[in-house]
């Protein structure tokens, strides 16, 4: 796969390109600037090419597949039964939300956070609390564990929002970190969602562990979330599986979806089907594409963008950058934006760690980062003339 070609996505009902003016260099919303697995794309017209699109059903095998690929992957081996498909993630701890937590009950999640983490439970009208991510040293991030015991004592929590590997941090949390999580979750009788949208990318030697792998008991515990959205760029496809252990929660998840949300449409499974079957090798290079832009940005930021600082994300195509030593007005994203051209997430969209952050899309060509970049130590250059 040619990672380097320039594909024009302007025009192409892209939401990434189409938010902000022809000048700008769109590095905002994760999806990539990739052309997905050729398999995808076969898969996609062969179907499209039948030319009837009557109701459809999840392929047959699909859901044997999706075992397969999380065996592969990731060491899990769930049943096939215990594999549903929800259109999308948000879709999916939305209905979690609903569907799970009872009266007085609230919703804790680590920050910063995506932010329709905050949306879900205020739209359900569900209370949350907000376990804020600890940095080290060397400004890597950190779960706080005994202040998560303690808001999940004196907050009633009853559902716990996992990201991993985290938006907007790239954190990939390790065995010892998920098991302690997972522990008190036990203990506490909170419920845990897990968001594993970025499962599959993640750098050097770091392994995502599904937190439902752990053990029986923990698979029990919780509702997984994950896609071959991001990791084939599909995202628009919105074809997305939930793995549900527990027969209870399995049901109460199905009865309250019912008729009101319906699976992922017939050419979504198409697409995800021919990823999750023929995807290995393409995401492999895509890896090392996506490490090499990491490094690449890494060593731009310390050469040429003085006062940007950012911990190396373990996992994502998100760059957290942090921008606080700038005092850059009236925000990050906005001097960016106006200076540079370059249209970026805004950090304190992500809770009030991110205030003076920006978040940074690196699943993009080389040559555009490069040129983003450039655009942006100008940007910070010229602030100091
Ligand atoms: C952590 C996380 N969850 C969910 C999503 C979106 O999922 P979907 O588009 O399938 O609703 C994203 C997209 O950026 C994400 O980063």
């Amino acid at each position: 796969m040619d990672f380097e070609r320039i594909m024009d996505r302007r025009n192409t009902e892209s939401i990434k390109w189409r938010l902000f003016p022809e000048d700008v260099l769109p590095l905002w919303v994760a999806d990539m600037d990739f052309r997905s697995p050729s398999a995808v794309i076969d898969a996609l017209h062969q179907r499209v090419d039948h030319g009837i699109f009557g109701y459809g059903a999840p392929p047959a095998d699909l859901a044997e597949i999706v075992v397969n690929y999380l065996e592969r992957h990731f060491y899990w081996k769930p049943l096939p039964t215990q594999i549903s498909y929800v259109p999308g993630i948000v879709t999916g701890f939305n209905l979690a939300v609903r569907a799970f937590c009872k009266p007085g009950a609230s919703v804790l999640f680590n920050t910063p956070a995506y932010p329709p983490f905050f949306g879900a439970p205020k739209s359900a009208g569900v209370p949350y609390v907000t376990n804020p991510l600890q940095r080290g040293s060397d400004g890597s991030y950190h779960i706080d564990f005994d202040l998560f015991e303690k808001q999940i004592q004196d907050e009633r929590v009853g559902m716990y929002i996992l990201c991993n590997p985290q938006n907007p941090t790239g954190r990939v949390f390790t065995r010892e970190e998920l098991t302690r999580l997972a522990e008190i979750c036990l203990r506490h009788k909170v419920l845990i969602c897990s968001d594993e949208i970025h499962c599959d990318i993640v750098f050097d030697d770091h392994q995502h562990i599904p937190i439902a792998s752990l053990d029986p008991e923990v698979a029990d515990n919780t509702l997984t979330l994950l896609a071959p959205s991001k990791t084939y760029n599909i995202a628009g496809l919105f074809a997305s599986v939930a793995v549900i252990s527990n027969p209870e929660m399995a049901r109460q998840y199905c009865d309250f979806r019912n008729g009101l949300v319906s699976g992922p449409d017939l050419l979504a499974l198409t697409a995800a089907r021919a990823a999750y079957l023929h995807g290995d090798a393409w995401l492999k290079e895509l890896l090392a594409y996506l490490q090499a832009n990491r490094e690449f940005l890494m060593e731009t930021l310390a050469s040429e963008l003085p006062g940007v600082e950012m911990h190396r994300p373990e996992g994502t195509f998100l760059a957290w950058l942090d921008c606080r030593n700038l005092n850059l007005q009236p925000d990050p994203q906005k001097f960016f934006l106006e200076h540079a051209r370059v249209g970026l997430n805004c950090g304190a969209d992500y809770g009030p760690e991110g205030e003076s952050f920006v978040r940074l899309n690196f699943g993009t060509q080389r040559a555009v980062l490069e040129e983003a970049l450039k655009r942006m130590a100008a940007a910070l250059a010229a602030r100091q003339e």
